[in-house]
């Protein structure tokens, strides 16, 4: 029997090393990021499912193109289960900024999914989820590496290499991070594209810049475990240089990356795909992560979340 209201969530991700030379098979790591949430209702109505999720609101199968993962997901659950596309509606409400590095696809996906088996009263294993937001993650991205689906659906700190077992991944450091968000939709497909296109074109430099990124990813790994958070700040400065050179930085990030530097941050970089989306500020103490976080807003950051990494909120 379907209910008259179900409810899914998911929260989002940051990746903090290793983006891109994770779709090449180098380790990568990501966290949690609570402060950005999709929350999917699903209630009983008649006639076709209507469909509202950020700036639509309409019939399911007309969605526009944009929404084409999420329609082609719910069809597929609804299939799965045997059930009909109609006599229920669908709400989506997110924190998230939708294309900003910050998972908000995979996190749509997985909240729409647990919502539909919540409504079917079917239960959802962990596999299942992931297929599933797998299934959703390939439309968006065409390749994706399968972070963004692993950490949506596991919601720990992950250090992710493809193809392997999840290695869920103890986080403890007192330091705090800055995401930025430069107000530019981030372009992963592109940018994902663009990066083939530079080793493609430039073998030996582009295996030496995804090597050296994966090798960060494995070092930031050993520094977080040491708690060397200056170490940590050096590795992302180094990343970013790293990514720069492959083409998915862009004006903007640079800039939130020099403001960061700049005003005293331990390490800067984006996150995600690039090309617009989101920077992380590594930052020693709570009061400068504030002083910082305003000096990115007046200097072009459009947002900005101030999280800690790990341990108990400090004073300071
Ligand atoms: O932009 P996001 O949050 O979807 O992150 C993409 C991460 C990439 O490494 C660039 C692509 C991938 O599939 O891992």
């Amino acid at each position: 029997m379907d209910k008259k209201i179900s409810y899914g969530s998911a929260i989002g991700k940051i990746i903090l090393m290793g983006e891109h030379s994770v779709v090449y098979g180098e380790p990568a790591i990501a966290i949690p990021f609570p402060s950005a949430k999709i929350k999917t209702s699903i209630y009983k109505s008649n006639g076709d499912t209507v469909l509202n999720c950020f700036s639509y609101n309409g019939a399911l199968l007309e969605a526009p193109e944009e929404f084409s993962e999420l329609k082609s997901v719910i069809k597929k659950v609804v299939e799965d289960l045997d059930e009909k596309l109609k006599d229920f509606n669908i709400d989506i409400k997110s924190t998230i900024p939708s294309e900003r590095g910050m998972g908000s696809s995979a996190a749509v996906a997985a909240s729409a999914i647990r919502a539909l088996y919540d409504y079917f009263d079917i239960r959802l294993d962990n596999n299942t989820l992931t297929s599933l937001v797998n299934f959703s993650e390939i439309i968006v991205h065409g390749n994706p590496s399968g972070i963004d689906t692993a950490i949506v659906v596991g919601e720990k700190p992950l250090y992710y290499i493809k193809g392997k077992p999840l290695e869920v991944f103890k986080f403890k450091l007192d330091a705090y991070l800055i995401v930025s968000d430069t107000g530019e939709k981030g372009m992963t497909k592109f940018a994902v594209s663009k990066v083939r296109k530079f080793i493609e074109d430039n073998p030996a430099r582009g295996k030496e810049l995804i090597e050296s990124l994966g090798k960060l990813s494995s070092d930031a790994k050993k520094i977080i475990k040491e708690e060397k958070i200056i170490e940590l700040g050096k590795a992302m400065n180094n990343a970013q240089n790293l990514l720069k050179e492959l083409r998915v930085s862009n004006e903007t990030i640079d800039s939130l990356v020099r403001v960061s530097i700049d005003n005293g941050a331990l390490g800067s970089k984006l996150t995600g795909g690039g090309l617009g989306g989101c920077v992380i500020t590594l930052c020693s103490t709570k009061k400068e992560a504030i002083s910082i976080s305003n000096t990115l807003l007046n200097n072009g950051a459009k947002n900005t979340w101030i999280s800690n990494m790990g341990v108990e909120e400090d004073e300071s």
